[in-house]
């Protein structure tokens, strides 16, 4: 109260001050013209002059706010500081529906799963408990989380579902995670089916190809549930990557403005950051583009021999710098393994790239990426000639670039881990509470499940 009666005060007296020099300054000027422009301001002025100066602080912080807040479409994607946002719920829907076909299709044909249907009645109408039985690679996650932080705040059931990391709460759980990396690094043995509830719902959760993690090993637990990659898994979203639709579409205008500066900018061919060498015939065909193509196509790793160990952390100014100079990025993954979709894919997006993609099937892709948003190399039939000649077709007409990020309009491409895991956990919050009375699903053969289509290229 006092400090805003001083500013009252204060700004009185100025007022009165500025009105004094103005009519000095009347006096002394004589040219006539400019009287009615004089005559506009102080009206003006005499308008502003009767309202509360708090309004001017008002305005001003409104003015800084959407300076600082609103982010321009395309900055906001290399900034570091907005990439952490929350991902709508109801902006992901459609690959919720694709999975949903899925697992209908999936009724139908299936030889991994034993999976019964239940009634129309929900088995679950109190809060759920989810108790993360194994640690997450040596991590206790989200233990001290609050459940938006976990879930996401836009999550339709969010506070139906808890928490716990507490591995001793798993007589009491609804469902029971355990993570594939840590079961055999575990001090403790698993529990036993019939010290836990008996309808918890047991998970395994694993991002990891089978040449990584021997599936074999968990045939015998007959897991229900598996967090993973493959869309056929009951949690299976945003597992590297995701694209959400925009709550505003992109202007056309806007639209054109950055496909115009994009298409100038980035002046090369194809980039690829490569690390792991063992995969061979993926090496083949960079080589075979590389020679085949008229543009610039490098490669950076120590298995690409002309530029040892030169690699980018992670979203580095490095990793910026580079990704902005290229129109296409080679997203090649390591193997052929069902929905093995992995960030490669999604960061070429993020920063504005075409990915050429390799490894599973151009239908995996199709489920998870807009229409016209990446070429998969079968297309060419691993003829590189054909991609290269294509390659250069896009280079250098604009029409054709721009088709190929015309999905920028509708969509945002999320890669923040933070986001993502929030996500994943919040369709596993959704499933569980959706669960049938008489429902039951388990894995009758789980490394069938993960080795299916995979094969090591
Ligand atoms: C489900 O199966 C039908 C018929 O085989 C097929 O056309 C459709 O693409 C499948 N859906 C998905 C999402 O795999
Ligand atoms: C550019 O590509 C578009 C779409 O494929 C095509 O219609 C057009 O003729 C091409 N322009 C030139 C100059 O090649
Ligand atoms: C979980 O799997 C077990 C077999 O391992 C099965 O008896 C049980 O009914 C399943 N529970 C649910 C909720 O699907």
């Amino acid at each position: 109260m006092l400090s805003s009666r001083i500013i009252t005060n204060n700004s009185y007296r100025n007022n009165t001050i500025m009105i004094l020099a103005e009519e000095q300054s009347n006096i002394t000027d004589s040219s006539f013209h400019k009287m009615p422009m004089r005559n506009w301001w102080r009206r003006q002025y005499f308008h502003l002059r009767h309202l509360s100066p708090i309004w001017f602080v008002i305005v001003f912080i409104c003015i800084l706010f959407l300076i600082i807040i609103v982010p321009n479409p395309f900055s906001a994607q290399y900034s570091r500081s907005s990439i952490n946002q929350d991902v709508q719920w109801k902006n992901i829907k459609e690959i919720l529906e694709i999975k949903e076909q899925i697992f209908q299709n999936e009724t139908l044909l299936n030889n991994v799963k034993v999976i019964r249907h239940g009634s129309n009645e929900r088995q679950i109408t109190s809060n759920i408990l989810i108790v993360l039985y194994t640690t997450i690679f040596r991590d206790k996650k989200f233990c001290s989380f609050s459940i938006q932080r976990i879930f996401g705040k836009s999550c339709p059931s969010k506070h139906r579902c808890l928490w716990s990391c507490d591995h001793k709460k798993f007589r009491e759980a609804d469902a029971l995670i355990f993570h594939a990396y840590d079961i055999p690094l575990y001090r403790t043995s698993m529990p036993s089916r019939s010290e836990t509830k008996p309808n918890s719902v047991w998970i395994l959760w694993s991002d990891e190809p089978p040449s990584i993690i021997n599936y074999g090993l968990f045939n015998s637990y007959h897991f229900n549930w598996t967090i993973s990659y493959k869309l056929n898994s009951e949690v299976s979203i945003a597992t590297y990557g995701l694209f959400s639709q925009r709550d505003n579409l992109l202007s056309n205008n806007k639209y054109q403005q950055w496909t115009g500066k994009e298409f100038s900018n980035r002046i090369n061919g194809a980039l690829w950051f490569v690390s792991n060498c063992n995969a061979k015939k993926r090496l083949e065909l960079f080589y075979n583009l590389k020679y085949s193509s008229k543009l610039l196509i490098e490669g950076y790793g120590r298995c690409v021999d002309n530029y040892p160990l030169h690699l980018c952390s992670s979203f580095s100014q490095c990793e910026h710098d580079y990704m902005s100079k290229f129109k296409f990025y080679l997203s090649f993954e390591s193997n052929t393994c069902q929905d093995y979709i992995t960030e490669k894919f999604y960061k070429a997006f993020y920063y504005g790239l075409i990915p050429i993609v390799y490894g599973p099937e151009r239908s995996d892709y199709n489920r998870l990426a807009p229409k016209n948003s990446f070429i998969h190399i079968d297309d060419f039939d691993e003829d590189m000639n054909k991609l290269a000649m294509h390659l250069e077709e896009i280079h250098t007409n604009i029409t054709l670039f721009s088709m190929y990020h015309e999905w920028r309009k509708n969509y945002e491409i999320i890669i923040d881990s933070k986001a993502l895991e929030r996500v994943r956990m919040c369709e596993l919050c959704q499933r569980l509470i959706n669960i049938r009375k008489g429902e039951m699903t388990y894995y009758d053969n789980i490394e069938k499940f993960y080795t299916d289509k995979c094969n090591y290229i």
